[in-house]
């Protein structure tokens, strides 16, 4: 395959360069601070440096100021395809493309599923973009999951934040649930057994946080921030787990998996 430059070995971007030199792709790798290599990948100095001869560019970056700033050091070259897997939304897709030289291909395909999937090449890619792009793109992310095609650039960004909004709101609902139940009586064990046989399963199933799972409160935080100013309408349910990221935040745990959200014995976010 052709060569692959991935930006960001944060805890998605390093489990992307690694999977991606499990299925044999030809890796060079960039990070802003020093960080441990990826076994396989080739380190380089700079994001110039690992982007220079690459067929596909990943950036895998906290947010739209961190994905301007990496992809405009990278003098990306025409014929280049940038592939953006960080959760940016649909605004901040249409200000990387205006941002990129001419001739650089782009398309956005942002991930559902955490560390755990990208390693095992299980995400779920959510893809927008020219279908010629997708196209010569799809043996990259085959590597990394299965694609869903939801159109023209900037689509998959917009999938994300619906998606997101609901998977963090409703684990701020699941929250509230398992504190209703410790107050009835009903132990977090059991609340969750109950809960995995309801149309909740999905969510009760991420509440138990579990290895590969390493989604921050604090880039929730920023993805439902992402989707409120999207919406421009008041979202009381999404406004209110918002406002317990922000606490959560506050209170120090801008690090943990969000599932923390969700444990009744050390209540995170709560007023
Ligand atoms: N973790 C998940 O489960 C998950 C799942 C789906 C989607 N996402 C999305 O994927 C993206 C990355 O998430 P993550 O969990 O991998 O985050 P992370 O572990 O915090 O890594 C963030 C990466 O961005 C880099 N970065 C931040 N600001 C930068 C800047 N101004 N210039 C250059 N590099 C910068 C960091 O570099 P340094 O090492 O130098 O700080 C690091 O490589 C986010 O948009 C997130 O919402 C995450």
């Amino acid at each position: 395959m052709g060569n692959i430059a991935v930006l960001g070995l944060g805890r998605m971007g390093a489990a992307i360069a690694g999977r991606l030199v499990d299925q044999d792709h030809a890796v060079r790798t960039w990070n802003r601070s020093p960080r441990p290599p990826v076994p396989g990948t080739a380190a380089a100095g700079s994001a110039a440096e690992a982007c220079a001869g690459a067929e596909f560019v990943v950036t895998m970056l906290t947010d739209i100021d961190a994905v301007l700033a990496v992809v405009t050091a990278a003098h990306l070259a025409a014929g280049t395809t940038l592939i953006e897997m960080s959760t940016i939304g649909p605004d901040g897709i249409r200000k990387v493309a205006d941002a990129l030289p001419a001739g650089v291909h782009m398309i956005d395909a942002p991930v559902a599923g955490s560390v755990g999937a990208a390693a095992a090449g299980t995400l779920r890619i959510l893809a927008g973009g020219d279908p010629a792009e997708l196209d010569r793109a799809a043996p990259v992310l085959a590597a990394l999951g299965s694609v869903h095609h939801c159109g023209p650039l900037g689509r998959g960004a917009a999938a994300k934040l619906v998606l997101n909004t609901a998977v963090i709101t409703g684990l701020a609902a699941l929250a509230d649930a398992l504190t209703v139940g410790a107050a009835v009586g009903i132990a977090r064990a059991d609340a969750l057994e109950l809960l995995g046989a309801s149309p909740l399963a999905g969510l009760a199933g991420r509440a138990s946080g579990g290895p590969g799972a390493a989604f921050a409160v604090a880039m929730a935080a920023k993805d439902l921030d992402l989707a409120r100013i999207a919406a421009a309408a008041p979202l009381p349910t999404a406004d209110g787990a918002a406002e317990r990221l922000r606490r959560a935040v506050a209170d120090g745990h801008a690090e943990a998996d969000i599932s923390v959200l969700a444990n009744v014995d050390a209540p995170l976010g709560r007023p």
